[in-house]
């Protein structure tokens, strides 16, 4: 048997209903993510964070997600990696996480901003300082000829900044989606899985009222 001939799955760890959403679909995403914290899951806030590119060819990858509030969610990066690039032509994304053990998946879509630079500054200025350092000495997404070259760029880094605070590089910061649709999907027996799509049809108000959104069951 290949890999790819896995047994299915049966999906039987839970059911969401349209009550579940009683206080609005952000905050259920909230304690979807707590709960997969509590559970003690790998990389519990990791999610595929889509753009499109200037081709418009979509593009994934991970990303840890750093804030989910009433504004929406937020993530760091370096805003000139390929996916910042993407992001300023096309502010528009896809968040996807996917809890196996909980048998629940989420999806968020919206347009996307910058975080102001007070925000980014105060959660740079919370991470360890090789993780400071490593912003400053990757430029993400460009080719490097080597390992060793990489580590060089470290050293001269740390070199600069020998002694001192390390700022936030100029070109690295959060990023903030607000969501226009949330959709929770809840893994059930025989593939008839639990979908629950909530579009915001409330125009330019916090995403907290539980009022703002439409919610539909959607065929699985
Ligand atoms: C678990 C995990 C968490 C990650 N978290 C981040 C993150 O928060 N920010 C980030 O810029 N890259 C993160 N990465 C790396 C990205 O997946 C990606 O390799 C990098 O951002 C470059 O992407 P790009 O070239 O499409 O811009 C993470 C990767 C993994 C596997």
């Amino acid at each position: 048997m290949g890999p790819l001939d896995h047994p299915r799955e049966e999906y039987h760890a839970g059911t969401l209903e349209v009550g579940d959403l009683a206080d609005g679909p952000l905050q259920a995403v909230r304690r979807w993510l707590d709960d997969a914290v509590a559970a003690g899951l790998p990389e519990p806030t990791a999610v595929t964070l889509a753009t499109v590119d200037a081709d418009g060819r979509p593009d994934a990858r991970i990303v840890l997600l750093r804030g989910l509030d009433d504004r929406g969610a937020v993530w760091y990066t370096n805003r000139r990696s390929a996916k910042g690039r993407q992001l300023a032509r096309v502010a528009s994304a896809a968040l996807v996480a996917f809890w196996p053990q909980l048998e629940r998946q989420v999806r968020l879509q919206g347009p996307v901003a910058p975080l102001s630079d007070a925000e980014s500054d105060a959660y740079f200025a919370a991470r360890p300082r090789g993780s400071q350092l490593g912003a400053w000495a990757s430029e993400q997404s460009e080719p490097v000829a080597d390992r060793a070259a990489l580590e060089r760029q470290v050293v001269e880094v740390e070199g600069r900044f020998a002694g001192g605070d390390v700022p936030r590089p100029p070109y690295w910061g959060g990023y903030l989606l607000t969501p226009e649709v949330i959709e929770l999907w809840q893994g059930r027996p025989s593939r008839l899985h639990d979908r629950l799509r909530c579009t915001w049809v409330a125009g330019e108000r916090p995403r907290r009222d539980p009022s703002g959104w439409r919610v539909e069951r959607l065929q699985p």
